[in-house]
Formats: C-alpha cells, sequence, structure tokens
C-alpha cells in the first residue's frame, strides 16, 4: 500500500532481533485485501511475524478464511458468527462449524460474543446471546479455545462465561473493560487481547490496565483492517502493524521489545494450542 514500503516494514523484523510477533486476531480475507493480500503476507514474515490468526465472522467468511490457510503457511484461523451477523444458527451451520473446527489449522471458534455498541433492539440482542451460548458450547465439545468480541456488553458478556463457559478459555479480544474484569478474566485462565486503540491519545484506562497485568496473560493483535495503531493511524491497518502495538506495550511496561515479543507470543502458542511452530 502507499507509505508502506517493504524496506521500512524489514526494519521493524530487525528491531525484534531473534524474537517473533503473532498477530492473534486479523481479518485479511476481507476485501480491503483482495489486491495485494500475497503482499500484505509477505510484509508481516519480514516485520517478524511467525503467525497470523485470522478471524471469520459468518459462515461465508469462515470459508473464505479457511481457503486463505491453505494457501499461506504461517495464516491460520478461528470460524464462527460473530454478533454483528447474528441470525438463527441453524443445524447445517452448526455441523459446517464443526467439521471445519477439526481441521488442523482451525485454531479457534471465533470471533463470538455480544455487541450492544451496534445493537441496540432488545430481541436481537437476546438472539445474539443465544447464538454467543450455543458457540460456546460448540469450543467446549470441540476442545477449541474461543476468541471473544464484546462491545459495551461487559455486564451480560461476564455473566454468560461465569455460568455457560465452564472448561472453555479463550481471548478477550480488543480489551475495552474495566481492570476488575481483566484480573477476573484472568484468574479464569484467559487472555486479554490489546490491539490498535493502546496507541491513542485517547486510549482512557487501558495503558493502566496493561501495566497492571501479567504480561503472561497479554496477547497482542490487529483486527486489520481497521484500528490502526500509531503511527499508521487513518491508515488500513495490516498484520505487520501488530509491531507497533507490542512496541506500545513495552514502553509502557518498561520492558525490551523483544522480551514483550517472546512472551506474547508464547502466550499466543499457549492460547491457540494448534499453531504449529
Ligand atoms: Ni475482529
Amino acid at each position: 500500500m502507499a507509505g508502506v514500503t517493504e524496506a521500512m516494514v524489514a526494519q521493524l523484523g530487525k528491531d525484534l532481533g531473534q524474537a517473533k510477533l503473532i498477530d492473534t486476531h486479523a481479518h485479511i480475507n476481507v476485501e480491503h485485501f483482495a489486491e495485494d493480500r500475497d503482499a500484505v503476507v509477505e510484509r508481516a514474515a519480514q516485520a517478524g511475524l511467525s503467525h497470523i490468526v485470522n478471524m471469520g465472522d459468518s459462515m461465508e467468511s469462515s470459508q473464505s478464511s479457511v481457503a486463505l490457510t491453505k494457501i499461506y503457511p504461517m495464516v491460520y484461523t478461528g470460524v464462527g458468527i460473530h454478533p454483528e451477523e447474528a441470525h438463527p444458527m441453524t443445524q447445517a451451520d452448526e455441523d459446517q462449524l464443526a467439521s471445519w473446527g477439526v481441521l488442523p489449522k482451525v485454531v479457534a471458534i471465533g470471533e463470538i460474543g455480544l455487541d450492544y455498541y451496534w445493537e441496540k433492539d432488545g430481541d436481537k440482542r437476546q438472539l445474539q446471546r443465544e447464538l454467543f451460548i450455543r458457540q460456546l458450547d460448540l469450543a467446549r465439545q470441540l476442545h477449541l479455545p474461543v476468541c471473544v468480541h464484546n462491545r459495551e456488553a461487559h455486564g451480560d458478556t461476564m455473566e454468560i462465561l461465569r455460568k455457560e463457559g465452564k472448561g472453555i478459555v479463550g481471548v478477550m479480544h480488543c480489551f475495552s473493560g474495566s481492570l476488575e474484569i481483566a484480573q477476573e478474566l484472568v484468574k479464569m485462565g484467559w487472555f486479554i487481547g490489546v490491539d490498535g486503540p493502546l496507541t491513542f491519545k485517547n486510549a482512557a484506562k487501558l495503558p493502566e490496565i496493561v501495566q497492571k497485568l501479567p504480561l503472561e496473560r497479554i496477547v497482542v493483535e490487529t483486527d486489520c483492517p481497521y484500528m490502526a495503531p500509531v503511527p499508521m493511524r487513518g491508515k488500513r491497518n495490516e498484520p505487520a502493524f501488530v509491531y507497533h502495538v507490542a512496541a506500545k506495550l513495552a514502553q509502557l511496561r518498561g520492558e525490551s521489545l523483544e522480551k514483550v515479543a517472546r512472551q506474547t507470543t508464547a502466550n499466543a502458542l499457549e492460547l491457540y494450542p494448534k499453531l504449529e511452530l
């Protein structure tokens, strides 16, 4: 893309030394990458990434995401139905998700969860909750971790995880909750996903929260194509830019980038055990 050269990106890879990064949440199957997807994946490798975990958000996008895992060795995927795409899940949908779930490069059920920011209608929110619970059950049956999207639905998301999430671990992606919620998730054995907003001037509580959490529980992600981190803010986001999230995390915690990269990568491998080195 304009403004991002391979030389710039290769410099990011050099800054990491021997350490690697994993973008634990991307959407490179979307149309924003139709023209240059090969180059985007190549730049991710040059920027020091070992893996990209792409996320499906509907049946259709889960299918296209699974297809990418067959093209690119470093790309893995989650499959699932995002709350903004909520519809009554048919048995055929569930069977299809289950048959993808056993593939070696399908590492999670995700992204799933609740979005009360975009959805104000009470009945549709109820549908989101039912769909979320059903996909948690599916993850439990498949012994897969989950990737959870939660926007302005902290109370209901946590209540569902406490009641219906037994035996399941996962990541609260693009974390936007309180320190108390983060600490409860850590106690439950969950991971906290941080991305571009950590680098924003209006990052609110997040910088303080990531300073107080154990580094062993944090994973880094882009959620590309949106929410590009500073200094790429406003541009199309891409997996290579997860470097900037890791660098901000290192700065906030007073640790080296190499240490943060090593630990968050180890965390991603623990979160998603089907990722292969
Ligand atoms: Ni996402």
